[in-house]
C-alpha cells in the first residue's frame, strides 16, 4: 500500500488551495474597481477581511505541518524532481505566509486600518504613513506574482503525474 497524506493533510491543503485561488481572483477584481466607486472601500475590507482568515488557517495549517512528517515521496522518482518538489512546496508556504502579512502589515500603516467583514474596526497600530504603506503593499502585489507562478508550477506538475501516474503522486493527495 503506497504511503499518502492524513485526511488533515489533505483536507487542509484543498480548503485553502481553493480559499487562496479564489482570493487571489478576488485581489485582481480589486485592480479594476474604479477609484472612488461607492462600494470600494466596502469591497477591499472584504477582501482585507477574508484574507485575514485564510492566513490563520494558513498558519494552524503550517503548525500542523512542522509537526506532523508527511510520507516520503518514492524512490522510484528522479532524485531532480524530488528535489524540484521539496523546494516548490517550501516556497509555496512562504508564499501563503507572505501574502496575508504583508497585506495586514500594510493596512496598518494607513489611516484606514482594517475593518473586519465591514463590521469591526480593528484601529491601526501603525503610523498613517504612504511610503511604509506602499513598501509592504509592494511586497503583497510582488508576492503575488511570484505566487501564481509558483502555483502554476505545482499545478502543471499534478497534471504531468495524472497523465504519466507512474508514481501514484496525485492519489497521495486525493481523499479516495
Ligand atoms: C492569502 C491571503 C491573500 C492573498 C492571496 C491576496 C491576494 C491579493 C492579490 C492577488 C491582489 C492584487 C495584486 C495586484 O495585482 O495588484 C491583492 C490586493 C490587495 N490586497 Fe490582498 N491578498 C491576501 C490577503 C490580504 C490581507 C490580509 C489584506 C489586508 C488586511 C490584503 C489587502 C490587500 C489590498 C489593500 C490590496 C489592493 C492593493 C493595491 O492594489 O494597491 N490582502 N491581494
Ligand atoms: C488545483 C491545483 C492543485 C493540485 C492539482 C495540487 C496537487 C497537489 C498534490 C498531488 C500534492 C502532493 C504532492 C506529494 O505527494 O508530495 C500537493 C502538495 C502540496 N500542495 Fe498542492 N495542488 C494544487 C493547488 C495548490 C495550491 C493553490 C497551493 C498553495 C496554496 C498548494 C500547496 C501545496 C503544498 C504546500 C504541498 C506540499 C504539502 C506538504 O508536504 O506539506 N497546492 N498538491
Amino acid at each position: 500500500m503506497q504511503e499518502r497524506y492524513t485526511r488533515t493533510a489533505i483536507l487542509l491543503h484543498w480548503l485553502i488551495a481553493a480559499a487562496v485561488l479564489a482570493q487571489i481572483a478576488f485581489g485582481w477584481y480589486l485592480e479594476i474597481i474604479p477609484l472612488g466607486a461607492p462600494p470600494r472601500a466596502a469591497i477591499i475590507n472584504f477582501h482585507k477581511s477574508t484574507g485575514l482568515v485564510i492566513g490563520l488557517l494558513i498558519v494552524f495549517r503550517l503548525a500542523w505541518r512542522l509537526t506532523h512528517t508527511p510520507p516520503p515521496l518514492p524512490e522510484s522518482m528522479p532524485a531532480w524532481e524530488r528535489s524540484a518538489a521539496r523546494v516548490n512546496h517550501v516556497l509555496l508556504y512562504a508564499c501563503m505566509l507572505i501574502m496575508p502579512i504583508a497585506g495586514y502589515t500594510a493596512s496598518n500603516f494607513s489611516k484606514y486600518g482594517v475593518k473586519l467583514f465591514n463590521a469591526v474596526l480593528l484601529p491601526p497600530w501603525g503610523v498613517d504613513d504612504r511610503d511604509i504603506y506602499a513598501l509592504f503593499n509592494g511586497l503583497h502585489v510582488g508576492t503575488s506574482y511570484v505566487f501564481v507562478t509558483l502555483i502554476a508550477i505545482h499545478t502543471l506538475a499534478a497534471a504531468k503525474h495524472m497523465v504519466f501516474p507512474r508514481h501514484g503522486i496525485l492519489r497521495r493527495m486525493l481523499p479516495l
